[in-house]
């Protein structure tokens, strides 16, 4: 949900500045800009893409600025609109990522003093009120105008008159600092500066810093200044890049295989048939709560839900899956239950509420991401990453999978330390873990395949999904993949479902999606297939490649190595990802920034 980046340092301010909008575009698309000290401040804005503001950026020069991408929430899409704004002697500029819950009063007031406004923005009142408070010392001007702001925001501000100067914020939206020789870094994530520098500062809730090209100061809201370490990032700059695919959701399907062997790396241990955890998880999983609340959002909440499946599978323990959006007004418990949050980015405004509800409820709290040094592994009890590298499409895949590993894992780990299974059992989980990476390579092998059938469906005005068990979140998943990329109406269904009030929408134009595993549900799920070909619309079966029945009963199938364990649901997923993918390359779409969405969502 919007993007930010600040520069100063000793490089063209213009040009470090796009390129690390460009790589922030994810967050946010439907305008853009730019504000650049060089001798006088000057501001460049435009809708839509950067590629379009870069086209009128018409100078190089300056050392210091600012940049923003939008994802609109308060006034259109319009020049006027998009940031950074700037207060009326045009000294000041401002870039926010966040919403001002009380601009309206903020701005009544403003204006009867006399304040012109140019946008619609919630984030305009943040720049005259630094202008209003500004008495030479930028920063003294920043802490005084957040004393009359509630919401949430990250920012980064210049002022005219302090070119040596870049000045951030935040509340309850991301903002890191990039450390490099002689030139320093705001940005709303890290992929954005890791060309430059791979030395983050992370800053806390309520905290500010002052940047010059040689140092860094970070305060607290008492203004007292504070130290905080540096965190080292290790992933590589070409993990952010698309190195030769089309989109960056097909580069980061067929990161898979390798995404897998990470999210495993330094966790399991063949030879001694264990799961090793950080010191900190391992107490939260040894601690004695009779039940787990799972918390996360969108695709990370189906990925909860099949964590639910492997977690109650294997360990008996009971989980309950709640919408971090609700959770964070009606689901908390008091008692005994550990709350397990998932989340990509770890920074999803609904999913760090759900956190702050579970502990503040007496809960403890543990967290599965893909980002460290984010919120929600800063404010959670413990933390576990998934490693799969950054993910910059919007939507989510390599994470998806990994992030269902991580929950297995856990899943074993409880189960080991609850007596639940032996060490044989153990040593048999860990070879179907490992034997994981070659199945995914399979599975992408047969992506030509997929697009037949992707020819197929790519007409249809809407799709059903339909899985009984762990399959049930995996066709929800499958339909949102679908419905986010290729703009297509998809519903993912529970395959009993269907007949108590779907069926009334099914038409022979409706392809039905059916994930088909041999378990206990087989022949049920066959059943399922027979009353929807009874109807009409085409059936498209996801089945293991031993299943020699399955072709009598479906149209088309696609086929996935199977281990017949518990851990199909992981190259099922990248299949329905595929068909997803390609469905929406077939129609055209723009695929890594779908309309309407942004891949971080950190307003509520
Ligand atoms: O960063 P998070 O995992 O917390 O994000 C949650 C959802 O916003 C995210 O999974 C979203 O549903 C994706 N666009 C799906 O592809």
């Amino acid at each position: 949900m919007c993007g930010i980046i600040g520069y100063i340092g000793f490089r063209k301010a213009p040009s470090v500045l796009i390129k690390c909008l460009k790589r922030l575009d994810y967050r946010g698309y439907d305008s853009a800009g730019i504000g650049v000290i060089d001798e006088k401040l000057q501001v460049f804005k435009d809708v839509g893409e950067i590629a379009n503001l870069e086209k009128k950026v018409p100078i190089d020069k300056g050392t210091l600025g600012i940049g923003h991408t939008r994802w609109a929430t308060h006034g259109k899409v319009t020049k006027e609109n998009a940031h950074p704004h700037v207060c009326n002697n045009k000294k000041i500029a401002l870039v926010h990522n966040g919403i001002i819950e009380n601009f309206k009063t903020l701005r009544e007031d403003l204006e009867r003093k006399g304040y012109k406004f140019t946008s619609q923005t919630d984030t305009e009142v943040i720049v005259h009120l630094i202008d209003e408070s500004y008495n030479g010392n930028l920063e003294d001007a920043v802490f005084s105008a957040l004393k009359k702001i509630q919401g949430s925001y990250a920012l980064a501000v210049v002022h005219e008159d302090e070119p040596g100067k870049l000045v951030g914020a935040r509340r309850e939206s991301p903002l890191v600092i990039g450390i490099g020789d002689n030139e320093n870094f705001l940005a709303s994530d890290i992929p954005a500066i890791l060309s430059y520098t791979n030395r983050a500062v992370y800053l806390e809730d309520g905290e500010l810093c002052s940047l010059t090209a040689q140092s860094i100061s970070v305060f607290d809201d008492t203004k007292k200044k504070i130290e905080r370490e540096e965190t080292i990032i290790d992933w590589d700059i070409k993990d952010a890049e698309k190195s030769g695919f089309p989109h960056f959701m097909l580069k980061e399907i067929y990161e898979q295989p390798n995404a897998i062997y990470q999210t495993l790396q330094g966790r399991v241990f063949e030879r001694e048939q264990s799961i090793l955890f950080p010191e900190r998880v391992e107490k939260l999983l040894t601690a004695d709560f009779d039940s787990i609340h799972i918390v996360s959002c969108g695709t990370s909440f189906y990925a909860g839900w099949v964590g639910k499946y492997l977690i109650e599978r294997l360990t008996g323990i009971p989980v309950i899956m709640e919408l971090a959006s609700e959770f964070r007004y009606f689901g908390v418990k008091k008692g005994s239950s550990l709350v397990i949050a998932v989340t990509q980015s770890g920074e999803t405004a609904d999913t760090l509420a759900a956190i702050r509800a579970g502990k503040n409820a007496g809960c403890q709290t543990l967290v599965v991401s893909n980002v460290i040094g984010s919120t929600a592994t800063r404010i959670a009890d413990g933390f576990v990453l998934t490693q799969s590298g950054p993910e910059v499409g919007v939507a989510a895949t390599k994470t998806f999978t990994s992030q269902i590993l991580v929950l297995f894992l856990i899943a074993l780990k409880l189960a080991v330390l609850r007596n639940r299974i032996g060490l044989n059992e153990v040593y048999k989980y860990i070879l179907e873990l490992k034997a994981l990476p070659k199945q995914l390579r399979q599975v992408l092998d047969r992506s030509e395949e997929i697009v037949e059938i992707a020819n197929r469906i790519k007409g249809a005005t809407s799709v059903f999904y339909i899985g009984r068990g762990v399959n049930y979140p995996l066709s929800l998943e499958g339909a949102l993949k679908l419905k986010e990329i290729s703009y297509i109406h998809a519903e993912g269904f529970a395959a009993g479902e269907l007949k108590h009030g779907p069926f009334a929408l099914l038409t022979e134009d409706t392809p039905v999606v059916a994930i088909a595993t041999k378990d206990a549900t087989y022949a049920k799920v066959l059943a399922n297939i027979g009353e929807v070909q009874a109807r009409g619309p085409p059936v498209i079966a996801v089945a293991d490649d031993k299943d020699t029945e399955i072709e009598k009963h479906a149209d088309f199938v696609i086929r996935f190595p199977s281990n017949g364990g518990l851990l199909s649901c992981i190259p099922i997923a990248v299949i329905l990802q595929l068909l997803a993918y390609h469905v929406a390359n077939l129609r055209g779409c723009s695929i890594d920034k779908p309309r309407n969405l942004a891949k971080s969502v950190t307003v509520e």
